[in-house]
């Protein structure tokens, strides 16, 4: 594995301020700069990457597969709404771990479903912060490197 790319759906600009008792006060750079140096350890090269747009996503989705990176996605509420994404990851046979901060299972009816998972190689929620990191050793655990 010589890169992962890690894609983070609406809102999830706004952490750290956002709910913090349901998501935490860590920020999203915070999140990001975790992972950075746990992919600098490995050699890993990241791509961390935020929208409020589905067709960003899509459009990343997309470029991760073609480049042949893995994607650790929090789609955040389009999780619960996007065919889109769900036909991106299929479509451009994406390698893509779904996270969430909080378990959505224990949260409203509306958050138990995802467009994302029944595409997705595996799903970790409810753990903050850590979702992301534990998302990323299982891509480390899993890797073949190719080159
Ligand atoms: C979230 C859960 C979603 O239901 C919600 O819409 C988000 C964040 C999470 O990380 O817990 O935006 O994906």
């Amino acid at each position: 594995m010589l890169a992962v790319h890690v894609l983070n759906g609406p809102n999830l600009n706004l952490l750290g301020a956002r709910e913090p008792e349901i998501y935490g006060e860590a920020t999203l750079d915070d999140i990001r700069a975790s992972l950075a140096e746990r992919c600098a350890a490995r050699g890993v090269e990241l791509a961390f990457k935020q929208s409020n747009f589905e067709g960003d996503l899509v459009t990343w989705i997309q470029q991760a597969a073609a480049a042949g990176a893995p994607v650790i996605l929090n789609a955040g509420a389009l999780t619960h709404t996007s065919i889109a994404l769900h036909d991106a990851i299929k479509g451009a046979k994406a390698d893509v771990i779904e996270v969430h901060l909080s378990n959505v299972h224990a949260r409203e009816s509306f958050r138990h479903h995802s467009y994302i998972a029944p595409a997705a190689r595996g799903v970790i929620a409810g753990f903050g912060p850590l979702s992301y990191l534990l998302a990323l050793e299982a891509l480390f655990a899993t890797a073949t490197r190719k080159t």
